[in-house]
């Protein structure tokens, strides 16, 4: 919220939410919320920085960081191609906010073989909540074969549910994903010699540890952050204590996401 109404002095958040409210697989998280945040606390990082937000959805966070006008470049991409449709149409409704950074948006799937449309070197990559996001890939592998009947996914969906309430983790089923994600941050690291990647994430059972440990066979090098900003932990400790009551549902594990520096 106080990202959205500082946001509204430089972006079209009307406009923004207009296309949120069609995206078929990404709205925004609450992590996101919180990246975005973070970005904006931190826009001295990126001080004449190219910036590549990965599986960005609304793309809050890139937003913030391009109207911050700290960046050279901002890259907002994510593997959806209507999502990014949506993204660019943004970009072009909020272009009078960004001054002399440029901002791109590009669609960039994980596992694409050929990564030449991100051969240009990334000096941050960001993303959120991708280690672990369970229905948003169920929707890309939906995507992907789309010629088979939606009912053909419902056992499976459901599959999904059941387990999720019983608190297990199906991460490990989503592997790939992680293999895939630790794939393209090591070769956006690999591009440039002092880069390095920033996600943040709940750590959602294991599933976390399962992305960094894939992270870890991949070469790269990690540190999780728990208090990263003060404003984040004021509200984190607040949900526990005094506002429980709004925001009942309120688990650390599943909501609160953990800073994720990454580095070759
Ligand atoms: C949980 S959403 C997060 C969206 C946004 N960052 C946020 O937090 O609001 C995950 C995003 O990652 C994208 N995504 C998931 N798997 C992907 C993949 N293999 N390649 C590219 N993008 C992917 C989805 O399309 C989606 O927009």
């Amino acid at each position: 919220m106080v990202i959205t109404n500082w946001l509204s002095q430089y972006i079209d958040t009307d406009r923004c939410n207009a296309y949120k409210s069609i995206m078929s697989s990404a709205g925004n998280c609450p992590s996101e919320d919180v990246l975005a945040l973070y970005c904006l606390s931190h826009a001295d990082i990126f001080r004449s920085k190219k910036v590549i937000e990965l599986g960005s959805g609304y793309g809050l966070a890139g937003f913030v960081i391009a109207a911050a006008k700290e960046a050279t470049e901002v890259v907002i991409s994510d593997g959806n191609s209507q999502v990014v449709d949506y993204t660019q149409r943004n970009i072009e409704a909020n272009s009078g906010a960004f001054e002399d950074t440029v901002v791109k948006s590009m669609t960039l799937h994980w596992n694409q073989e050929d990564n030449s449309n991100v051969a240009d070197t990334f000096d941050i990559n960001i993303a959120i909540d991708c280690s672990c996001d369970i229905a948003v890939s169920l929707k890309l592998l939906i995507g992907k074969y789309h010629f088979l009947p939606i009912a053909f996914f419902y056992p499976f969906i459901i599959w999904i549910k059941i387990s999720s309430e019983k608190g297990f983790s199906l991460s490990t089923f989503f592997k790939d994903f992680h293999r895939d994600l630790a794939r393209i941050v090591k070769h956006l690291l690999s591009k440039a010699g002092s880069s390095e990647a920033i996600f943040l994430s709940p750590k959602r059972g294991y599933s976390l540890d399962l992305f960094l440990e894939v992270a870890k066979e991949n070469g790269l090098h990690f540190s999780v952050m728990e208090n990263y900003d003060k404003e984040v932990w004021k509200r984190h400790e607040g949900f526990l204590n005094e506002d429980r009551d709004s925001w009942l549902s309120y688990d650390k594990g599943h909501h609160y996401p953990l800073l994720i520096r990454i580095t070759l």
